[in-house]
């Protein structure tokens, strides 16, 4: 049985401390997406997220801190991840850099890589965990693999009841997509996956990103799997006619004709409440319609992870599920 309680009690923190130190997992609301957390030191309780998730391989996890320090006695920090870890850390930014060879990390947490990815969230109660353990916690997002984040508690439940302790409620995640994921083991930072902190940002911070060579076949190199965030439904991207039959999911003015059927991501155009509400919006679409068509949106700011994640949304799906 899966377990519902909120995240803002001090009790419940106890009760899923308790848990995590037994190797159990309990999903844990963060600002992007809830996560599905295991004390990364332990290899059978990091087993156990890639079997609830049913992942089909040893994808590398990140891992959560409550501080720089505690990330800092994991993997080695350049000048540049330090200035990075500086300006956004506690917040939406995933740094991949060497394992440090007394890191303690269980295997199965870096897929055999390395390097480590570390996070210092914007949660107090993941942080909570973490100062409570005493220890990291691996997270990966809490669906099933392949499936939309999830983006609030009952998304969880649906994907995972049943297969986990415990949920913690936090409500609805405030950033709405996953972190951004810059490798800066080498001397020029690498953009691996634009996410919530933007492009524009961390470069008034690190100077020019480059952008990770694709490789949609290798889930290890966080191209990841091309299809990844699908619905059940086929997904139509740059729309700007509505079929019948289609849900319709608008940013802006919608095209004319839509009515009932439409679900918009932001009326007044603004690209992070359209990340707030992507994931949630792809579930509805998904629970009403068995086709689903994108209006375009601007591929700047927040738009580059968004349209990242509609791509993934939209690709075919033969050989990856
Ligand atoms: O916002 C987030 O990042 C959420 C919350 C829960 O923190 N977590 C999340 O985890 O999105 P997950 O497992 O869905 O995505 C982890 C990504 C994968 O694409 C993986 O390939 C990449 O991180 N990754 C992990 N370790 C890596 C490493 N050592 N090198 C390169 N990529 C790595
Ligand atoms: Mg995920």
């Amino acid at each position: 049985m899966t377990r519902t309680l909120p995240a803002h009690d001090t009790t419940a923190l106890d009760d899923a401390a308790g848990i995590l130190s037994r190797g159990g997992l309990v999903a844990v609301p963060t600002e992007t997406v809830y996560g599905l957390a295991a004390d990364a030191m332990r290899g059978e309780a990091v087993a156990r997220i890639y079997e609830a998730k049913g992942r089909p391989r040893f994808n590398p996890l990140i891992v959560h801190v409550d501080s720089l320090a505690r990330a800092e006695q994991l993997i080695e920090l350049n000048q540049t991840g330090r200035r990075l870890a500086a300006a956004f850390w506690p917040g939406p930014l995933t740094l991949v850099a060497p394992l440090r060879a007394d890191a303690g990390v269980a295997d199965l947490v870096t897929a055999g890589l390395e390097t480590l990815a570390v996070r210092w969230p914007d949660s107090e109660a993941l942080t909570g965990l973490v100062a409570r353990l005493d220890r990291p916690l691996a997270a990966p997002s809490a669906n099933r693999s392949g499936a939309v984040s999830p983006t609030r508690a009952a998304h969880v439940l649906e994907s995972l009841g049943g297969r986990i302790d415990l949920i913690l409620d936090g409500g609805p995640c405030r950033v709405g997509l996953e972190s951004t994921i810059v490798d800066v083991t080498g001397a020029q930072p690498v953009l691996l996956r634009p996410g919530g902190v933007t492009r524009a940002a961390l470069e008034t911070v690190c100077g020019p990103l480059a952008s990770a060579s694709p490789a949609p076949d290798r889930p290890s190199a966080p191209g990841q799997l091309s299809s990844h965030y699908a619905p059940k439904a086929p997904v139509r991207l740059n729309a700007t006619r509505h079929h019948p039959g289609e849900g319709f999911l608008a940013f802006g003015k919608p095209p004319e004709g839509v009515g009932f059927d439409v679900i918009n991501l932001s009326e007044r155009s603004d690209l992070a409440e359209a990340a707030e509400r992507l994931f949630s919006a792809l579930r509805r679409l998904d629970e009403r319609f068995s086709a689903i068509a994108v209006a375009p949106i601007p591929d700047e700011g927040l738009g580059e992870a968004i349209n990242d994640r509609l791509r993934r949304a939209a690709a075919d799906r033969t050989n990856t599920r």
